[in-house]
Formats: structure tokens, sequence, C-alpha cells
């Protein structure tokens, strides 16, 4: 039988392990604007209380619906966004005890790449320019040695030398982001946060970034948060799955694991949503539900367990308390009352 665990230090992944960013109860909160003097009325719980890391080197794969928080938590993991609560360390330091000014220079660590490679490239610049910008802010090498570094990268991420001095307008969509990715890494990061790094480009070209993101792990050691919606994407790229629902994570695992075993019955139904080709990946689908209605709006959310509201096995039990993490074995842990004893003596029904 599964056992509750709460956490009072992170969910921690591998904690053997060397960890590359610690997530300690992290939230953000927006104030919600609408009353007749503009005065705040609520606030959206964009992220409520996340708790995971990533050891060095490995790939988080973070999935769930839109709106789910997904890129308010990439973005907060970054202090982008400023957290309302909770800590974030990322390669040993604890991002809220640096100054502004230590800030900033700490930024070469921790880089990102968005969803839509057009608004993310200055088109007035030239694609040297582009890339050598972070070794310039961060006052890394001489002038010769960055371009030098320039096109070594250029080359790394397959473009040809000549781009270098094309302007992203030059380009197609996959050759701009090979150029955001070659200024992501420029600088020798640690973490990187990749948003929907390829949800814009065409299938054929996807699979050849995400080989690009494989090789560049390798070549350097990065640690990767890859946030998508597209879980037949992250099954081949992540070492670990975290499925986000309502600012929370609801289920942590092993990719395999919560593929081949979901314990969540939202894990459960967005796999049963995935698209399959053939008979025999249809039939490894969670059978027992299916997702139905729209993620509430977070300044509504549900009390007790947020997904209640959409889950077929809800129970009294269900209304009264946030479910903390059940640990289900083999570092794979869910947020359900099912996996609780008192509640479930035979445990969830699948
Ligand atoms: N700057 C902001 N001000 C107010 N609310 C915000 C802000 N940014 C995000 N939100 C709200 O926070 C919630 C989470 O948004 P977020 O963009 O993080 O979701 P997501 O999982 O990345 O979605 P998608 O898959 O569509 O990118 C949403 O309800 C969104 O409207
Ligand atoms: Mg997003």
């Amino acid at each position: 039988m599964s056992q509750q665990v709460t956490f009072d230090g992170p969910l921690e992944i591998k904690p053997d392990a060397e960890q590359a960013v610690r997530a300690v109860d992290v939230k953000k909160h927006f104030p919600v604007n609408e009353g007749l003097l503009g005065g705040q009325t609520g606030k959206v719980r964009a992220v409520d209380g996340v708790s995971f890391s990533i050891p060095k080197g490995e790939t988080f794969g973070l999935v769930g619906e839109s709106g789910s928080g997904k890129t308010t938590l990439g973005k907060t993991l970054l202090h982008l966004h400023t957290p309302t609560a909770g800590s974030v360390e990322v390669a040993g330091q604890q991002l809220g005890d640096l100054s502004k000014r230590e800030m900033r220079a700490f930024r070469r660590h921790m880089q990102v790449v968005f969803q839509d490679p057009t608004s993310s490239l200055n088109p007035r610049k030239r694609v040297r320019q582009i890339i050598t910008e972070p070794m310039r802010i961060h006052d890394i090498g001489s002038e010769a040695e960055r371009t030098e570094r320039a096109s070594e990268l250029l080359e790394i991420v397959g473009l040809p030398q000549e781009y270098l001095h094309r302007h992203p307008t030059a380009l197609s969509g996959g050759q701009k982001q090979r150029v955001g990715i070659a200024r992501a890494v420029a600088a020798n990061p640690e973490f990187v946060v990749l948003d929907e790094p390829t949800s814009a480009l065409d299938v054929s070209v996807q699979a050849r970034i995400v080989n690009l993101f494989e090789d560049l792990q390798e070549r350097f050691g990065l640690t990767y948060l890859f946030i998508t919606h597209d879980l037949s994407l992250v099954k081949n790229i992540a070492d670990w799955i975290g499925v986000m629902y309502l600012g929370r994570l609801v289920e942590v695992g092993p990719t395999e694991r919560v593929f081949r075993n979901p314990q969540h019955p939202y894990t459960r139904a967005l796999l049963s949503a995935i698209p399959t080709i053939s008979e025999a990946d249809e039939r490894l689908k969670p059978g027992d539900i299916t997702l139905e209605g729209e993620i509430p709006d977070p300044r509504e959310k549900p009390s007790g367990c947020a997904f209640r509201s959409r889950c077929k096995h809800e129970f009294p039990a269900c209304a009264n308390a946030e479910p903390e993490f059940y640990d289900v074995g083999e570092s794979h842990y869910t947020r359900c009352f099912l996996h609780d004893a008192d509640h479930e003596p035979d445990g969830p029904p699948w």
C-alpha cells in the first residue's frame, strides 16, 4: 500500500545525485485588478506550491493543459518572475540571496528558449551579433574569441558559416530556432528552460531540433526543463516527467514509469488522449478515464483536490483537503487520495 509522504524540504529526485535545480514550495500569484477603481479584486494562483529538483545533466519534462502554469513555473525558476513565496536554487546558488547586480551576473548560468523564434531574435542584428551577445553582456572573451565561438556554435547547431552575416529575416523558422539555441548555450549555462521550443516548427524540423538538444546536453552537460503539450515528444526526450494541474505538480516520476503506469487520474486522462498509430499502442493507453470539460479558472480553484471537478473517481475526502504526495515506489509520486490506505484499502481501481 502506498504511503503518504509529506515534504518539508523539496521533493528531491535522485537524492544522491548532484542537483542542478531545487525548487521548494515555489508560488507565483498574479494580482487581478477588475474593480471599478482598478483595485486588486483577487489573485491568479498560477503556480501554487511546487517542490521538485532536477539532477544535473538530466531533462525534466513538464506537461499539462494550457493554463496549468508551466510557463509561469519556468519563468519563476529563472527569477524572470520574482516568486511570491518559496525558494529556487540553481547550480548550488539560492537565487533569493542574490542582489540585483549579482543576479545579472548569475544569469549566464540560466537560459531560456521560447516557442516563437521570430519574436525572440532582433531582426536588425546579424546572427554573429545575436550569438555573441550573451558573451558580451557577461564579459566573456575578447571580440575575436567571441566571434570564433559563434562560428563554432553555428557549426554545432548545423548552420553554414556564411549565416553569421545574415539577419534573422533571411532564415527559416527552424534555422532561427537553431540561432536562438546557439545563443542560449553561448555562455556555457548550467540550466536551460525550453518552453515549447519546437511547437512552431514543422514536424520534420522538430525531430532534428530535438536531436540537437540531446547532442548539446551530452556535449555541455546541460540540465533542461522541457515544457510541452506534446506527450509523445516528451516521452522521447525527458528522463523525468512532472504533470502540472492548476499550479501544482500532481504526478512526478521517471518518464518510462509514468507512461507505463500513470497513477493520477489527470495523467491517465492526458495519456489516453494521445493520438496513436498502432493498435498495440492503443491497447497500452489507460482506458478508464477521458478528460472532460475545461481546466477551471485558477481564480476559482475547487477546494480540496483541484482536479476533483473533472475526476470520475471523486469521493467525499477529495473535497476536504488537498492531497500531499504519495510515494508509489521507484521515485514515482502522485497527489491522489486513491493511494491512501485509509480511504481506499484496496488501492486505486486501475
Ligand atoms: N502576467 C500574468 N498576469 C496575470 N495572469 C497571468 C500572467 N501570466 C500567466 N497568467 C495566468 O496564469 C495561469 C497560468 O499561465 P501559464 O502561461 O503559466 O500557463 P501554461 O501552462 O504555460 O499554458 P500554455 O500551455 O497555454 O502555454 C493562466 O491562468 C494565465 O492566465
Ligand atoms: Mg506556456
